[in-house]
């Protein structure tokens, strides 16, 4: 169940209703998934050969299409991370500083954990939206985040592009956001 923890207050926002509801303030859409349809070869399985990440594409090519006619994505890819990913430590620095897209960010965790920090409207600072398989999750474009995995370290997520040439990370300098 994907859980919101506000960093300024510490306040948790749990259950699928309250965290959609929280996100749809924040314009982040929220949506799920059924992990159950994941064959259980392909659960909890981090090093996917390209085969078995089509095969992934293709239990999930319904909530895609319908994903892609709703907002204009183009093409979608697997991807994963976890220890056995060739310089982890490296990517994860990377992904920790708080940037920027000139379009939407969408992740649908279909296996493993992750978290997406997010800025919220107004006075409200960041918040981590952890979530897990079954979680869909989109950062608006322009809106300051980063993503980053949680103790398990290990993720496989569907993501969708409008214009995957254009989908470029703008570093944001934000003194108002404290690393945790
Ligand atoms: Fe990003």
């Amino acid at each position: 169940m994907a859980e919101i923890v506000i960093r300024n207050t510490n306040e948790k926002i749990s259950g699928d209703d309250n965290v959609r509801d929280f996100l749809n303030n924040q314009n982040v859409l929220f949506e799920k998934w059924d992990a159950s349809k994941l064959p259980s070869e392909l659960q909890n399985n981090f090093q996917l050969t390209d085969d078995q990440k089509n095969e992934i594409l293709s239990v999930y090519d319904e909530e895609i299409r319908d994903l892609a006619a709703r907002r204009s994505y183009q093409i979608w890819d697997v991807i994963t991370l976890s220890d056995s990913t060739p310089n982890l430590e490296e990517l994860l620095k990377k992904f920790e500083d708080v940037h920027t897209h000139t379009e939407d960010e969408i992740r649908a965790v279909v296996s493993g954990k992750g978290i997406f920090v997010i800025k919220g409207s107004g006075d409200l600072g960041y918040f981590d939206v952890e979530l897990e398989a079954g979680d869909v999750i989109s950062v608006p474009e322009n809106t300051n985040h980063f993503f980053t995995l949680m103790e398990n370290r290990q993720i496989v997520a569907v993501r969708l592009f409008i214009e995957k040439n254009g989908w470029v990370a703008y570093p944001v300098e934000d003194p108002s956001f404290q690393k945790a």
